[in-house]
């Protein structure tokens, strides 16, 4: 008898300057992950549409973009599915039906949403609805697929409890439909903190450049921002993992242990000692070695638009083949009738 390997299922945005935070917090896993999972991997372009601010930038290209980043990141075609949201209708189909069984209460409470609507109070711009509802997408995203598992960063947890909520609350009324997802979120590196505020999460559209080491950044720029990441002034310096005392230097070396592969503890003792200018050094070293391979990789299937294509196209088919029959099953017992 073939075990089925449990599912499990990511996404990001695609708006635009992936962040080292986004890929230490999520994508770095995504190439191992597929050796012990059914994996599928999603561009989640109907939620980028709630945070559209101008056309600077077309969403295609950043569609495309993404992509690339997903096949740099290691993730394989031919091991797993990797769609784009809008793509797979069935996901706005769920999302109306699951709207229908989550509570208004239940949103309000949700930490992103108070966030965001905390940031836009100090700009001009008005919420969307579509901001208040996108934990409920989320949600038809990850029950679509009877997903087991969701590799998440720490702010996306209580969207992941949500989405069990509402599973739960689905199925007690229907019987078993949905199969209730786990977050998955590694020990260190799930929440990769801003550079100058190290107690702010590190984020793609901070307006300060300097807070963030973008996927894209150059040589000079890594330099440049890591050089003036802020540190502490315990005296005499020593470097130790303390996320309330030592934001900044705990920040750093989250960062350094994801792109060594090596674990915080043993850095620690290879540190010891290190003044925090030649830590920083090393730092700036390994974050440029790294980023500078992903870059190559990424460039490469950048340029091959009609590669990246083919992909998204051959995804969404066998993605809409999973999530139709979930979606089949949910209609009939809602009495969602049809006559063909
Ligand atoms: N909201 C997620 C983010 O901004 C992206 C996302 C959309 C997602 N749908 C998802 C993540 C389903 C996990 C599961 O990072």
């Amino acid at each position: 008898m073939i075990l089925n390997k449990p599912v499990l299922f990511s996404a990001v945005q695609p708006s635009g300057n992936l962040t080292i935070g986004n890929y230490i917090g999520t994508m770095r896993h995504w190439s191992s992950m597929q050796n012990n999972y059914d994996c599928l991997y999603c561009i989640a372009d109907l939620h980028a549409l709630t945070s559209i601010k101008n056309n600077i930038f077309s969403l295609n290209t950043l569609i495309l973009d993404t992509l690339s980043f997903y096949l740099a990141c290691g993730v394989d075609p031919n091991k797993s599915i990797i769609f784009i949201q809008s793509h797979v209708h069935q996901h706005s189909q769920l999302n109306w039906i699951l709207n229908c069984f989550s509570e208004f209460s239940e949103l309000l409470r949700m930490t992103q949403f108070k966030t965001k609507i905390h940031e836009k109070k100090t700009s001009e711009k008005t919420i969307n609805a579509a901001l208040f509802n996108y934990p409920i997408l989320m949600a038809a995203d990850i029950l679509l697929y009877q997903t087991n598992f969701v590799p998440v960063g720490q702010d996306q947890k209580q969207h992941i409890e949500l989405t069990r909520n509402i599973a739960q609350r689905f199925n007690n009324l229907y019987g078993s439909i949905f199969t209730l997802p786990e977050s998955l979120i590694s020990q260190y590196g799930s929440k990769i903190m801003s550079l100058l505020e190290p107690k702010k999460k590190m984020s793609k559209s901070d307006i300060n450049y300097k807070n963030v080491i973008y996927l894209l950044d150059d040589i000079y720029s890594i330099k440049f921002k890591i050089k003036n990441a802020v540190t502490d002034s315990e005296i005499p310096s020593k470097i130790y993992y303390d996320i309330d005392k030592k934001p900044g230097i705990s920040n750093l070396l989250e960062i350094l242990s994801a792109v060594t592969h090596k674990d915080v503890k043993i850095l620690l003792k290879e540190l010891d000692g290190v003044m925090y200018s030649e830590f920083k050094k090393i730092v700036i070293d390994y974050v440029s070695k790294f980023l500078n391979s992903l870059q190559k990789s990424y460039y490469n299937y950048r340029s091959n638009e009609s590669y990246l294509k083919k992909i998204a196209y051959d995804g969404a088919i066998k993605a809409q083949l999973k999530s139709k029959k979930t979606l089949k099953n949910i209609y009939d017992k809602l009495g969602l009738i049809r006559f063909h």
